[in-house]
């Protein structure tokens, strides 16, 4: 595990952007995991700006949502699967074929997180994937107490992840109450994985995921074990962590 520290939410997102630019260069069909939330949205700006200026070629690149909420289809405004295509791959020049966006309004759902599991293992797995992390440590929507063997699957929320992301819904009771998400296995198994972290309110858990023991009451604390997982904070976000002498 790697730990960089930026000086603001900016510098972050250029900074992963710049990683994720050069993994794109060395593989113009990367497959590419994408986490939604407020942190990526700087980083995907950072990539839109790549694609303006022609820097990179997006043409071939693969992509997989991290997770979804259940209940919601792809057209409704606050699904994962509608926000990522609208600021994100919708400004560059990703290919819709190339697109595996989870689809909150499935029915057999076991069978549908199988089918999705398939995909990114005939994709070849995932060669780098963007997290975020929520206060209570979830990566994806795996919440505390979630296995480490667990691969794509359906979740109940946590209350605190509920109240967090009621800023998107508006209210509380209008935040779906289950999702589906990549588990820890799938994440895992990722070749490199990037989790950004940004803001005082992310201090404590960035220094519990980083320092603490490595436990399945902090999801995010099992990437102290991934031999390829950078952790990009801003430096209010790293406040917490033992100053290196
Ligand atoms: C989003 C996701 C979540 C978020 C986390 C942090 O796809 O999987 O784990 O990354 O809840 O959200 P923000 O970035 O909004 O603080």
């Amino acid at each position: 595990m790697k730990i960089i520290i930026k000086k603001d939410y900016d510098s972050l997102g250029k900074e992963a952007a710049k990683i994720i630019k050069e993994a794109i260069r060395q593989k113009p069909n990367l497959v590419l995991g994408l986490a939604s939330g407020n942190t990526p949205l700087g980083l995907y700006q950072e990539l839109i700006k790549a694609h303006k200026k022609n820097e990179i070629d997006f043409s071939k690149i693969i992509v997989f949502n991290l997770d979804e909420y259940l209940g919601l289809s792809g057209n409704y405004s606050q699904s994962y699967n509608y926000l990522l295509r609208k600021i994100f791959l919708n400004q560059i020049n990703a290919e819709r074929r190339n697109f595996h966006l989870l689809n909150g309004g499935v029915k057999n759902v076991e069978k549908y997180c199988q089918i999705y599991e398939e995909e990114i293992k005939k994709a070849g797995g995932i060669d780098l994937q963007i997290l975020g992390i929520g206060s209570n440590g979830h990566i994806g929507f795996n919440e505390p107490g979630t296995s480490f063997d667990s691969k794509t699957h359906l979740t109940e929320l946590a209350e605190s992840t509920i109240k967090d992301n009621a800023r998107f819904f508006g209210q509380e009771k209008d935040v779906p109450k289950r999702a589906l998400t990549m588990g820890l296995q799938t994440i895992f198994k990722a070749e490199k994985i990037l989790l950004l972290a940004s803001g005082p309110n992310k201090a404590d858990i960035a220094a519990k995921a980083i320092e603490g023991p490595v436990t399945s009451e902090i999801p995010a604390s099992i990437l102290q074990k991934h031999p390829n997982a950078i952790f990009i904070l801003d430096k209010s976000a790293a406040k917490k962590l033992t100053p290196i002498p």
